[in-house]
């Protein structure tokens, strides 16, 4: 070859790479690793619906971190419906001026400036679920404004989305999100309608799997046109779903409502099964308020330890008899969490011989073995060490109550 035909090959090498490193790079995705453990945070609807403000944020934010809150892990303060204005001329969404009149920047200043992160809620169609301004048509431009923002996560809602297609839109968002160019986990809230178990994993960061909870542990709350669940129903809906999650892709059985009025009992029941489901532990009561049992639930480190194994595995229902269920889920190390829920109204007592069960978990193909290792057995609300796995475990259940375990491998 001489150096003619040499340069000019090289060159037309360098514009094929060039173009192809262009070309690979400008394929829009999810951001990665933005939720290695589920999520954890505070969110206004639960608990506030729409009468929300910037003042009732800030506080939100001070409480997380005086009350422990943000030393046990929990991140973001989000923002749900209702603090949508008006679009200027050129079509930028503005917040309620009477709600926020400081703009959402100067909040993600004050919660960013407590070592917190800012979340924010919109929704694909054309009018949010509280009939406020939605991001249909405006996609881009709104993940732009939320990136001048500084905002860290966003729910995205799926009322009014007549015609639309999940997928599509969902992604659409995720797009938009990339080009704007600021790591935002995306929550997609589609309440399972389409499967979003099968396809969420590359489009978001967590996918609720239901319709809104309710404040009740095991009641249903008719709202003609739809229904929104309590604890138990909620639950149930997660049969079958436990393979689709892991890290940076969740199930999200929806925000709790721990503090929001049920027994402490049921509200101990209801944080110990989301952090079997390794949900995401997205608080939704009033953080200005809460009893200290309340605080002691929500910053329980071991339970929520559970919720953040590295594994990312979502527990499983064992076994089930006289509304009696226990659960497991394969922790790092070789551990295990077991958690014994009651959902009887009335004490039950439960006995479990370690030596006749026989745990697999066959998604992930990890069994605990009780016949050749010994695991000591640590009561995480008792929090104190009750014995090992040689000798068969008693307990007293109350009604609506659970008794979660982590079994720890001794390296005898
Ligand atoms: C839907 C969502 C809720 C909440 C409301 C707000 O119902 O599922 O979590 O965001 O909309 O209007």
């Amino acid at each position: 070859m001489n150096s003619e035909k040499l340069i000019k090959s090289s060159a037309m090498y360098l514009v094929a790479l060039v173009f192809i490193i262009t070309y690979n790079t400008s394929f829009a995705q999810k951001f990665e690793n933005l939720a290695l453990t589920p999520p954890m945070g505070w969110n206004s609807w639960n608990h506030f619906a729409c009468d929300i403000n910037e003042n009732i944020i800030k506080q939100m934010a001070d409480k997380m971190v005086s009350s422990g809150m943000k030393d046990a892990g929990y991140v973001y303060i989000n923002i749900d419906d209702c603090w949508q204005g008006n679009r200027d001329t050129l079509g930028f969404i503005h917040p309620n001026p009477e709600r926020f009149p400081s703009g959402i920047k100067h909040l993600a200043d004050y919660v960013h400036s407590k070592g917190l992160k800012l979340g924010i809620y919109s929704c694909a169609g054309n009018k949010t679920c509280a009939g406020y301004l939605a991001s249909r048509g405006h996609e881009y431009q709104d993940a732009i404004t939320f990136a001048k923002w500084e905002i860290d996560y966003l729910k995205y809602d799926w009322c009014n989305t007549e015609g639309l297609n999940a997928i599509g839109a969902y992604t659409t968002m995720r797009d938009a999100l990339f080009e704007a160019a600021r790591p935002i986990v995306f929550s997609l809230c589609e309440w399972g309608n389409n499967k979003p178990w099968e396809w969420g994993a590359l489009v978001g960061h967590l996918w609720r799997t239901t319709g809104d909870i309710y404040n009740c542990f095991d009641c249903i709350k008719d709202h003609g046109t739809w229904k929104s669940w309590g604890v138990t129903y909620i639950l149930d809906m997660q049969d079958g779903l436990r393979k689709y999650a892991g890290p940076d892709h969740w199930n999200d059985p929806d925000m709790m409502e721990v503090g929001n009025g049920m027994s402490i009992n049921e509200d101990r029941a209801h944080f110990s099964l989301w952090c079997m489901l390794a949900a995401p532990l997205i608080c939704g009561n009033d953080l200005r308020s809460m009893t200290k049992d309340v605080i002691d639930i929500l910053t329980n480190k071991e339970v929520i330890a559970i919720d953040q194994d590295r594994l990312g595995i979502q527990g499983f229902k064992y076994s089930s008899n006289d509304s009696i269920e226990v659960w497991f889920k394969p922790l790092e190390n070789n551990d295990w969490a077991m958690c014994v829920l009651n959902r009887n109204s009335e004490s039950r007592t439960f006995i479990f011989d370690w030596q006749k069960e026989n745990v697999v978990d066959d998604i992930w193909n990890i069994s605990a073995n009780f016949k050749s290792i010994t695991y000591g057995i640590k009561d995480l609300w008792k929090k104190k060490i009750i014995g090992n796995t040689d000798v068969s475990f008693k307990a007293e259940i109350p009604g609506h109550d659970v008794v979660m375990l982590r079994l720890i491998k001794s390296t005898k």
